[in-house]
């Protein structure tokens, strides 16, 4: 993806360590926030998250048989890695959501968090990541899919202001996982 000479990718991450959130706030704060309800700290993928984000990603329901989620994650550290957030809270993966934007729309895959962590406030700070980032580079509109059955996430990202789009989602697979 082409960027301004002067725009390092570590320039568009929130950056380990410095991105707290407070459920309370319902906003990812920049820098320290005092006593938090929940001390995540969101940052950018590290090759040591892989197990914990795959065991994530399986407890959450969000692997199936055609998506391998150790290509998944290879494909995204070629592509915007830092857009790859993790939530971290006392030195465990308890979140997830791969965020990406190709110049029209915003996109976001793999919105996890820890099952014993839901309706806390993690899902929201995580997408409240990823808006940010998104509105940073300027991008309109956030896309993302929901699938089918799904009733969970729909209810989550129609609290957080999403609309059912009239289109229908086509995919044609190029790689067989
Ligand atoms: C979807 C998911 C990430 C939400 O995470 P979460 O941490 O439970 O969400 P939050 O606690 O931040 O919820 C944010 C708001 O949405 C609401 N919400 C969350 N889940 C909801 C549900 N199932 N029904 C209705 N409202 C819901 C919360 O009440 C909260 O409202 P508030 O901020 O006004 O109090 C989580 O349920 C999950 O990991 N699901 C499995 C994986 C998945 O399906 N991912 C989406 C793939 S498309």
């Amino acid at each position: 993806m082409n960027r301004p000479a002067n725009q390092t990718p570590a320039a568009k991450s929130p950056g380990p360590g410095h991105l707290f959130c407070d459920a309370g706030r319902h906003r990812p704060q920049c820098g320290p926030v005092f006593q938090p309800r929940f001390p995540v700290i969101i940052r950018s993928y590290a090759p040591s998250d892989e197990a914990q984000v795959i065991a994530l990603w399986r407890t959450s329901g969000l692997v199936y048989p055609q998506n391998d989620p150790t290509k998944d994650i290879a494909r995204k550290l070629k592509v915007d890695p830092e857009w790859f957030l993790v939530g971290e809270e006392d030195g465990r993966v308890v979140g997830t959501v791969m965020v990406g934007y190709e110049g029209h729309r915003g996109w976001v895959n793999y919105l996890a968090v820890e099952p014993t962590q839901r309706r806390s406030g993690r899902g929201r700070a995580l997408m409240a990541a990823a808006e940010d980032i998104l509105r940073a580079e300027g991008c309109p509109k956030i896309n993302l899919q929901v699938r089918t059955g799904n009733a969970d996430a729909l209810a989550f990202y129609q609290h957080l202001g999403f609309q059912t789009d009239d289109v229908i989602s086509l995919g044609k697979r190029l790689e067989t996982d």
